[in-house]
């Protein structure tokens, strides 16, 4: 019986609407879609199913692995649409193409796509997006006009704190064309920088093919420098010290004046500059901008220029726009209770066990009084009170808390989920492995190598039958890293068969379950005491502090005390 009933569930990503929700997202779809025609935005809808060509190729090409595809009765590949802007400009060019410029068009619609690698779990594969599309403009004007519309968006829905951060992708570009890196070095930087992951930064720098050691340690400080280009006009004032390349100039300027022309609009406090924002940069062409709020790790609206899609569909013209995400604007909204606002207290999620003490160890170091962390019996969530460094205070001084409240909040979490917790904005910020990190591989902002936990990633086995064994049809390796396992051997062109364990997977080889493992090694004293050997290392490991995209922007200053305070060493 029980069975039965499960074939009646929705599929794995996807979910019923219930009535009470049901009501709330069609009052808010109604609002949105009232203030987007009010302001001049025609209403538009487009099929479900659109030809595969529109996002093979150019500059709306989505990846193969992000897409959902059905088949005509003639047999020809059809795309179940993964976006919303794509077919509003396919409409623009063609079936509108009579209107002249400016066209303001809104759409209310679903898509349907695959996380793209690397992306959040957080939401469903189903998107409900409420987007605006402007074509026919290029002036910052039109630029500042949307983004104005999605801040009065947000405010309509009945969202209070919320800030709009900007970027301009011309000012990325800009600094690659000066460091003259090939166009696979400059994607590679591009992500690292978008996952502000200064460290991966370094190491991707030494390969990099650059014309001397002087431009690698420029290049190599600037974008370290890139991802804490944050927050007030202050971040344009150190980007123009950063770089006098015109392409880098004509972006600052451009961004100046989208900026200036919103604060005119008494709109500034909800704006903040964000120079490190290089998401999608082959797509956006110039500013580009993403709503955050402290209920949710996540942006929940997103947007940019992005004037080389209508071209690509025959019809030159500049193109702006952006898109919410309403089941994350409705999920913000019901964490937004009047009375509560944005909770200040900065919570960090650790992981459990050896690297948990040592953390401890470190925050105490700092100041901060981590008894109850030490001893929680079952509880769950504890907090660590500041006290101030002993050492650094003058006898019987009070020191000031740089955390709100004077405390933060630690949450005991399984190695695994730590991740999870900060990725999904319950968390502020984590302490965890970056073997947990490569394997959950979810869009974190890496603070701080915190040089504890050190092991290395290895492949292990059976020194003397590693060569037969790696020579068989079908190697198994069983892991407690499935994704790391698939990636790495996929690498080298290796096919495996991964046996996924939950833990002393060094038993697996022993009793014949696998030909080999993939798994952290610390002192190789496990390895050893079961006559198995190191074949291959991955790479080293260490825990890191990770922080989600969202508090790094709204806590920054206690985000910052406690990077401080976790550098701090005994
Ligand atoms: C880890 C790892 C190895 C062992 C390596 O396991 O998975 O089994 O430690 O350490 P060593 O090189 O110092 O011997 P853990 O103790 O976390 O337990 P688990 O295997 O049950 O996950």
């Amino acid at each position: 019986m029980t069975e039965s009933r499960a074939l009646w569930l929705p599929p794995q990503g996807f979910a019923d609407t219930l009535p009470d929700d049901y009501a709330r997202a069609a009052r808010l779809r109604e609002r949105l879609s009232s203030l987007f025609a009010s302001r001049g935005y025609a209403g538009i809808g487009t099929p479900l199913i659109e030809p595969r060509a529109l996002f093979q190729s150019g500059p709306g090409r989505m990846p193969e692995s992000q897409q959902w595809k059905t088949y005509a009765p003639d047999g020809s590949i059809l795309v179940i649409r993964p976006d919303n802007t794509t077919p509003a400009v396919r409409l623009a060019c063609s079936r509108l193409a009579h209107l002249p410029p400016p066209i303001r068009l809104h759409y209310i619609q679903t898509a349907l796509r695959y996380p793209s690698p690397g992306a959040t779990g957080v939401g469903g594969l189903e998107l409900h997006q409420a987007g605006v599309e402007m074509l026919g403009e290029t002036a910052p004007e039109a630029d500042a006009e949307v983004i104005a519309l999605a801040i009065e968006a947000l405010r309509s829905a009945g969202l209070e704190s919320f800030q709009i951060d900007i970027g301009q992708v011309g000012f990325f570009k800009g600094l690659m064309e000066e460091a003259g890196l090939a166009e696979a070095d400059a994607e590679r930087m591009r992500s690292l920088v978008e996952a502000k992951n200064t460290l991966g930064i370094t190491l991707a720098l030494r390969d990099a093919a650059l014309p001397s050691e002087a431009e690698r340690s420029r290049i190599a400080s600037r974008l370290q420098t890139l991802p804490t280009l944050f927050g007030g006009i202050g971040a344009m004032n150190d980007a123009r010290r950063m770089s006098g390349h015109p392409r880098c100039r004509a972006a600052l300027d451009n961004l100046d004046a989208v900026y200036a022309l919103l604060d005119s609009r008494g709109l500034s406090q909800y704006l903040s500059i964000d120079l490190g924002m290089v998401h999608a940069i082959n797509y956006y062409t110039g500013i580009v901008f993403r709503g955050l709020t402290g209920h949710l790790g996540q942006p929940l609206l997103s947007g940019g220029r992005y004037d080389d899609l209508p071209a690509a569909m025959g019809r030159p013209m500049g193109a702006v726009g952006f898109g919410i995400e309403l089941d994350q604007l409705l999920t913000a909204l019901s964490r937004e209770l009047p009375e509560r606002g944005v909770d200040p207290v900065l919570t960090l999620a650790v992981a459990k066990g050896r690297l948990a003490l040592e953390a401890f160890g470190r925050l105490e170091a700092a100041g901060m009084d981590c008894s109850e962390a030490r001893n929680p019996g079952r509880k769950l969530i504890v907090e660590a009170r500041y006290v101030g460094a002993s050492s650094t205070r003058p006898e019987g001084s009070a020191q000031e808390s740089p955390y709100p409240g004077g405390r933060i909040r630690l949450m005991l979490v399984k190695p695994c989920d730590v991740p999870t917790y900060v990725d999904h904005g319950v968390a502020d910020a984590g302490v965890v492995g970056k073997d947990t990190l490569m394997e959950e591989n979810r869009p974190l902002y890496e603070l701080l190598d915190l040089g504890i936990g050190k092991c290395r990633l290895c492949v292990a086995g059976s020194q003397e039958r590693s060569g037969e064994a790696a020579q068989a049809a079908s190697y198994r390796v069983a892991t407690k890293y499935p994704n790391i396992a698939r990636e790495f051997f996929a690498r080298r062109g290796q096919p495996i068969q991964i046996i996924p364990l939950g833990g002393s997977v060094e038993l697996a080889p022993l009793a014949g379950l696998s030909d080999a493992i993939l798994d952290i090694v610390e002192s190789g004293g496990t390895l050893k005491a079961n006559g198995l050997a190191v074949l291959e290392e991955i790479c080293p490991v260490s825990a890191r502090l990770v922080v989600n995209r969202v508090s790094l922007k709204t806590k920054t200053a206690a985000v910052r005390a406690l990077v401080k305070a976790l550098e701090a060493r005994e």
